[in-house]
């Protein structure tokens, strides 16, 4: 029945117009969608000017969107939903490598790089060395691995948030492919720990709880290799000031590593003496098995 409607039999209601849902999947979605948004619109005795706040908030995150912006995927970041879904599905703590979440700042054209190449682009920063090892849960080298990595500069910045500087170009980014030994290295610049983008919508949710935009520093890796679950990860430097608190729940212990200095004068992985301080990170990703 549909008329006469209390606050209380208005949810069954609308949850029976769901009933003749072809999709098993579509149907429970929005049955049980219902069900904690009435819940919730209950629990707190949501007001009519509160909705109306709430219905112009979420039109300015979708009118906030671009190309280069996702407002509605950070502030699923910011509600810890993008890592709750991850979690749910990798809740890790086996020896595969923990997965997190993808980020705003991956892009699908980025330059493919060879292994020892420095991916920097140019951009100016302390160097850094990274040796990555990819390897199946029995400990034997991936070769062929396809690995993405991308991270920030020196000030926090991607490539992306900097075109102009950079005359349209992509730095800090690179596609490799691991050698026989499952293993893949390059050279580039340390990054920085960033706020989260917060001149949008999403920073007016920051700002009203007194919460830190920051994350801590990180480099981002993304994962595929042919009969192995694609994994999306990045790995967060132990030291950093916001490794406890990241604006968008994503660091695992699992992930934490050390990025280690080095002094001028002192040798670096692909045998340069170095003439400036730098600093070294090194890491080994163990990929699932896909499941048939
Ligand atoms: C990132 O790590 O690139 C990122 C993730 C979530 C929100 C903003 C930035
Ligand atoms: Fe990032």
């Amino acid at each position: 029945m549909s008329i006469d409607l209390t606050a209380a039999s208005i949810t069954e209601a609308v949850q029976k117009t769901f009933e003749g849902a072809e999709d098993e999947r579509v149907k429970e979605l929005f049955i049980r969608l219902v069900q904690h948004l009435h819940d919730f619109t209950r629990e707190v005795r949501l007001t009519g000017e509160e909705w109306f706040t709430a219905m112009d908030f979420l039109e300015r995150v979708g009118k906030t969107c671009t190309p280069t912006r996702q407002e509605f995927v950070l502030l699923s970041d910011i509600l810890g939903l993008s890592v709750l879904v991850d979690l749910i599905h990798h809740p890790g703590g086996g020896s595969v490598t923990d997965s997190t979440l993808l980020g705003p700042f991956y892009v699908e054209g980025r330059p493919t790089a060879q292994n020892g190449s420095d991916i920097s682009g140019e951009v100016e920063g302390i160097p850094l060395f990274f040796n990555g090892r990819v390897l199946d849960p029995d400990g034997n080298p991936v070769a062929g691995a396809k690995v993405d990595t991308w991270h920030s500069d020196g000030e926090g910045f991607y490539d992306v948030q900097m075109q102009d500087k950079l005359h349209g170009r992509l730095a800090m980014r690179a596609l490799l492919t691991t050698d026989d030994e499952g293993r893949f290295w390059y050279r580039s610049v340390a990054p920085r720990y960033y706020p989260v983008p917060n001149d949008g919508p999403c920073g007016e949710i920051l700002r009203a709880a007194n919460r830190s935009p920051m994350r801590p520093e990180h480099l981002h890796f993304r994962l595929h290799a042919e009969g192995f679950e694609p994994l999306i990860t990045m790995l967060v430097r132990s030291d950093d000031p916001y490794v406890e608190r990241d604006a968008v729940f994503g660091v695992r212990r699992s992930l934490v590593v050390d990025f280690v200095h080095h002094d001028a004068g002192d040798t670096a992985p692909d045998g340069t003496r170095m003439g400036e301080p730098f600093q070294t990170v090194e890491r080994t990703f163990v990929l699932d098995h896909r499941e048939h």
